[in-house]
């Protein structure tokens, strides 16, 4: 069976004149940089055998999401509902889908896999040919009542009797995102001193992962004080607002001049991934997470003989089993990163609130579907 996602989604297929569409959905549509609206769609359906059609109950809004109304992920085009986190019940699964059914409750993952390919076969999920991340960007996404979930059977995972779902859907992207592409590949170890730039809701699961490993400090650099504030509370060492302070030299003088052993971007600028490059001590490790619009200054006229490791990775989200774990055993609690909440309908003022968040005081909102 040949699988192409880009086959015509059925928001594309043109009903014949007389024909009425009478299973409509509500979602969020995107159009174009700076342009979204809570719209009629039609409902969707199942495309491929292996897809599953899932029931929305929860999703989120991700920083990606901003980056993509940005303009700065232009694959992304007019008329696409955006979103790629979420948790919801099974509706349809089609005739290849053997691991659920009808009635389960799931947890969606940002990435959308075969399990099949070379890729896929070495893990690397984000890179799967026929999947990857698509959904809310190549394919119709999960802020909306219904999505269409592609290679269920690797994409979906089932949620454990009394499991809060709130906490899990902090398991579709940022948890695995902040822990494979920030902590892994950061390599953090005990006794390291971290630094992670950006605490938004990436860079405070950043912190809240790497505290698996028991570093010695973790310095939380942001430019809102209120998210300074929260990462102290979730165990940051230091904090500093780059705003107020000469940066450099207060990490600097802070490690004994000599710099951190793992600089994990959270923020996605040009300015943070190159402060990551100015405070990287002998034998670190940079760990990009942030999504990039622009290029950034690489400076091996500095870095070139400090044995530093640089990585960058797409979420494959190959931890997502793990992180499960440790959140239903309860010794790991995300939903201390949601401090909003919203039905699902009013999502216009969710983006509103989520893009204010140093005046409302925003980590992850929470939207509920009726
Ligand atoms: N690599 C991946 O697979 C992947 C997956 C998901 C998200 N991301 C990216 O991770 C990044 C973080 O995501 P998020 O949801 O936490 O985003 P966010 O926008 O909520 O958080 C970014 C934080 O950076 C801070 N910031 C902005 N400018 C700064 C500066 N000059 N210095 C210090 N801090 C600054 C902001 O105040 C904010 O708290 C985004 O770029 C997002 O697109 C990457
Ligand atoms: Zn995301
Ligand atoms: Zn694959």
């Amino acid at each position: 069976m040949s699988y192409n996602i880009l086959a015509p989604e059925p928001n594309k297929i043109k009903t014949p004149p007389g024909v009425k569409i009478n299973t409509e959905m509500n979602a969020l549509v995107y159009h174009g940089p700076g342009s979204k609206a809570w719209e009629k769609k039609p409902k969707p359906s199942l495309l491929e055998a292996t897809d599953a059609l899932v029931k929305i109950s929860k999703t989120t809004i991700c920083g990606t999401d901003l980056h993509i109304l940005k303009g700065d992920v232009p694959e992304v085009t007019d008329g696409r509902i955006l979103g790629h986190e979420g948790v919801g019940i099974i509706e349809e699964v089609g005739s290849a889908v053997t691991a659920f059914k009808k009635g389960d409750r799931v947890l969606i993952s940002c990435i959308s896999s075969c399990g099949k390919c070379e890729y896929c076969k070495k893990g690397m999920y984000s890179h799967c040919e026929k999947g990857g991340w698509i959904l809310g960007h190549l394919i119709d996404g999960t802020q909306a009542e219904y999505v269409r979930i592609p290679f269920a059977d690797n994409s979906l995972y089932h949620i454990p009797e009394g499991a809060d779902e709130e906490a899990l859907v902090m398991l579709s992207d940022i948890l695995p995102t902040a822990f494979e592409c920030g902590v892994l590949n950061g390599q953090v170890k005990p006794g390291d001193t971290v630094a992670i730039i950006g605490a938004g809701p990436i860079g405070l699961a950043a912190l809240i992962t790497a505290q698996f490993y028991t570093p010695a400090e973790i310095i939380m650099v942001d430019i809102d004080d209120n998210r300074l504030e929260v990462a102290k509370n979730f165990g940051a060492t230091l904090t500093i607002n780059s705003n107020d302070e000469n940066i450099i030299e207060k990490i600097m003088s802070h490690t004994g001049k000599k710099g951190v052993d793992v600089a994990i971007e959270a923020v996605g600028i040009p300015a943070t991934f190159e402060l990551c490059e100015s405070i990287i001590g002998a034998g670190g490790h940079i760990a990009n997470v942030g999504v990039h619009g622009k290029s950034v200054s690489l400076h091996l006229e500095t870095l070139w003989s400090k044995n530093i490791t640089i990585t960058t990775r797409l979420v494959d989200t190959v931890t997502t089993p793990m992180l499960l774990k440790t959140v239903t055993s309860k010794k790991l609690d995300p939903a201390k990163l949601i401090t909003h909440r919203f039905a699902l309908k009013d999502i216009i003022a969710a983006y509103d609130t989520f893009q204010n968040a140093a005046k409302e005081k925003t980590l992850k909102v929470i939207l509920t579907s009726e």
